[in-house]
């Protein structure tokens, strides 16, 4: 006999069927909610207890500081495989053979040169431009240079707009990034690997040869696999809000780097090291930056800690801070941040306050300090947060169009006045 949930209301009572996922996570359906109690509706500001889809891509258990994709843990995808096999498995359910590897592979770089006028557009940024703002702005201009990738309702046409934003994405970044640097674009080179092709095109010059750094390659493929995909996160979530309207996967994955860029998600990483640096030129008291971020009066936050849905530890935090200690010390980069950053982590873990409110460091904590230690300016972390995300968003896409979910579209609790008629300008 399946479960059911009760709610009772003015003495009536109504039934609502209980859903039970892989993990034994407990749903209950109210679709037929407002419907059978003739308008009632949940409040639930934020959706901390609101699912808004299933999914079979990611399990993560805040409690236990679990993080698996399609039934992978996130500890073995990591060492195991490479960033674009784990795109592969996010997006299509399984870990590609070596046949699906290679095409999928050779039809991404098959779509990695950007056609020529995106230089027009870009030119029309002023140099200064936000990498980010740039970036939302290209991808959801290949619509424009790609019309036909944006048929919702074609399996093909779908799978064209995946390689072709896979193929895309690390250039508009790259490009993005040249003209903040004022350097020449460099065009992607087909005969390297994913991740280096992107690392290739952020630091080539002409003037140099370029050689890949194996650590840097390999912290960064790392890093990215980690950022691939956390379920139904704020830009996520947004990407399958767009995308139910039957907006294409370029217009969805726009909206999705817009919500990235935001301090209290994708923007964390640069704000991490924002606040770090801010401790270090106050005099280095880590105390007094840990009351601001208790005190309510004060709006400051500790960045990098803290999750909606990890309430034990972020298990890519764990990774990160791992391979922040090795890539430091292959690279001989000694960071005043790091050491700041484990001195502040020591502190809040001791403080009632953070504990008491499992407040633990989350994914964005360490990655600006490798990102920094990487070369990466810090205006690019958040962009490095939408290359590794972009698989994720693509898979989420993918599988809200597979189920052909519903358009979304929350209901309200009206707050504002009631009717009143209509006051001239000379009574008012
Ligand atoms: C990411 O969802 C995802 O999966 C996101 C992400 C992904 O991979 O997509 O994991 C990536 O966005 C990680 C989070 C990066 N953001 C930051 O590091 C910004 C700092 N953290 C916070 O702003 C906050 O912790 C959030 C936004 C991450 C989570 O906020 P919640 O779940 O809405 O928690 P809350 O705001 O309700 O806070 C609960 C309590 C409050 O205090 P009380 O009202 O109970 O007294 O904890 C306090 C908050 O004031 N609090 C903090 C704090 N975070 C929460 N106090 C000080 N510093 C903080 N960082």
């Amino acid at each position: 006999m399946s479960e059911i949930g009760v709610f009772e209301f003015k003495g009536k009572r109504y039934e609502f069927p209980v859903e039970i996922g892989t993990e034994n996570e407990i749903s209950i359906d109210i679709k037929t909610l407002r419907g059978t109690t003739g308008g009632i509706i949940t409040m639930d500001p934020g959706f901390k207890n609101t699912g808004s889809c299933k999914s079979e891509i990611t399990f993560l258990d805040g409690e236990k500081g679990i993080l698996r994709h399609r039934g992978y843990a996130i500890e073995d995808l990591t060492k195991k495989a490479s960033f674009l096999e784990v795109a592969y498995l996010i997006i299509f359910g399984e870990l590609p053979t070596k046949e699906q590897f290679a095409k999928f592979e050779g039809d991404i770089k098959k779509k990695s040169l950007l056609n020529e006028e995106i230089k027009d557009i870009l030119d029309g940024f002023p140099r200064s431009a936000h990498p980010m703002g740039v970036v939302s702005s290209l991808t959801g201009a290949l619509t424009a240079f790609h019309p036909k990738y944006t048929d919702v309702h074609s399996e093909e046409e779908i799978y064209n707009a995946i390689t072709n934003i896979l193929g895309k994405f690390p250039v508009i970044a790259a490009w993005a990034h040249a003209k903040n640097e004022g350097t020449p674009f460099n065009y992607a080179d087909n005969s390297l690997g994913y991740v280096e092709n992107m690392l290739m095109m952020m630091y080539k010059i002409p003037t140099t040869k370029y050689k890949t750094n194996p650590v840097v390659l390999k912290a960064m493929e790392e890093l990215l696999i980690l950022h691939q995909d956390h379920e139904q996160n704020c830009s996520t979530s947004t990407v399958r809000l767009v995308g139910s309207s039957h907006a294409s996967l370029f217009a969805s994955v726009s909206a999705g780097i817009s919500a990235l860029w935001g301090p209290l998600h994708g923007g964390a990483n640069k704000a991490v090291i924002e606040m770090l640096e801010e401790i270090i030129e106050d005099g280095g008291d880590v105390e007094k930056f840990i009351n601001k971020a208790k005190d309510k009066k004060d709006p400051f936050r500790l960045m990098g800690f803290g999750h909606r849905v990890y309430k034990n530890f972020d298990p890519r935090a764990l990774i990160i801070k791992e391979s922040a200690d090795a890539v430091l010390a292959d690279l001989g980069v000694t960071d005043p941040t790091l050491k700041v950053a484990k001195h502040l982590e020591e502190v809040a873990l001791s403080d009632p306050y953070f504990v008491d409110r499992k407040l633990f460091p989350n994914v964005d904590f360490y990655s600006g300090i490798i990102y920094r230690a990487l070369g990466i300016p810090v205006e690019m972390f958040t962009v490095m947060f939408a290359i590794g995300r972009l698989p994720g968003w693509i898979a989420q896409w993918k599988e809200m169009r597979k189920n052909n979910e519903p358009i979304g579209r929350p209901r309200q609790l009206y707050m504002g006045a009631p009717k009143r008629d209509f006051k001239e300008v000379s009574e008012r």
